[in-house]
């Protein structure tokens, strides 16, 4: 039953659970714009296009409360398979217009990927009657998806974007790094090298220069291989030829031993 807010603002924080400091910065913004912070802990089967990706997701339960619990959120909503898919196996009826940016990079390599996404933070929205959600900017091409999805429902909140919370040495932190070897997790940190680099010559290289150059340092790492790398507009997630455009965005994704990491930086 969704929850009878009377005066407070209520903030839903959704997560798949086995969380990192980078979680934990939602939950602080969340913290600063709402009475209420309701972290969400559900590993979605219906984004998951590889089934050993989804058996193997971590699944840490009683250290996510505890650092919830120590970070003062007021409620942790983890909810079952069967509550929020009774008919599961048996897929449920739902697809939405979310763009011609669905099918565009993640949506490229994981097919329906984004559909699961709008499927279960709806559901999310739903069940928590959120005023405000907040979503991390490392998942970029999500955040998007997400406010088409609430645009196609007209849904009364606010989507916020929050930065991306890196280990010292600049990794992005992830609940997948965990599966790291110590030598996927030296040869990882090329992905913000690369999108450093990009950021750091924007002004100064073309975007071919950028691209070729970012590219190479991927592909001449060991154990890394790139499934993209992209200098796009940040609102239709186009690649850009050429700097005119106002905003835009790196992104990039690479496997990393057996790891598939992504990462973005704004130019
Ligand atoms: P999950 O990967 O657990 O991420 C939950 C939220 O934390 C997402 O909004 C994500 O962008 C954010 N996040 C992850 N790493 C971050 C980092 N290093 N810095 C800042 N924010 C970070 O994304 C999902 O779960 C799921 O797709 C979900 C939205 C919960 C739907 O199932």
């Amino acid at each position: 039953m969704p929850l009878k807010k009377g005066k407070s603002k209520v903030a839903l924080v959704p997560t798949m659970g086995a969380l990192h400091k980078g979680h934990l910065s939602l939950i602080k913004i969340a913290q600063q714009e709402a009475e209420i912070v309701v972290c969400s802990i559900f590993v979605n089967p219906t984004q998951f296009t590889d089934p050993k990706d989804l058996e193997k997701y971590p699944r840490p339960l009683e250290h996510d409360i505890k650092m919830l619990n120590d970070a003062g959120c007021n409620i942790v909503f983890m909810p079952t398979v069967k509550e929020m898919y009774p008919l599961f196996p048996k897929p449920e009826k739902w697809h939405i217009d979310l763009g011609p940016a669905e099918f565009l990079l993640e949506g490229e390599f994981r097919k329906g990927h984004y559909q699961g996404v709008t499927q279960i933070v709806k559901k999310l929205f739903d069940a928590v009657n959120p005023d405000i959600a907040f979503f991390g900017q490392k998942d970029f091409q999500q955040v998007l998806m997400i406010k088409n999805m609430v645009n196609v429902f007209d849904l009364p909140l606010e989507i916020i974007s929050c930065p991306i919370i890196r280990e010292e040495d600049g990794l992005a932190m992830s609940s997948r790094n965990i599966h790291l070897s110590a030598t996927d997790r030296k040869n990882a940190l090329v992905l913000n090298k690369a999108l450093t680099y990009t950021k750091d010559h924007f002004n100064k290289l073309s975007i071919s220069e950028l691209l070729s150059h970012a590219k190479a340092m991927i592909n001449n790492t060991p154990g890394v291989e790139l499934d993209y790398f992209t200098i796009a507009d940040e609102s239709t997630l186009l690649p850009i030829t050429n700097k005119d455009v106002k905003n835009s965005v790196a992104l990039v994704a690479a496997k990393v031993g057996d790891t598939r990491l992504i990462d973005n930086m704004l130019l």
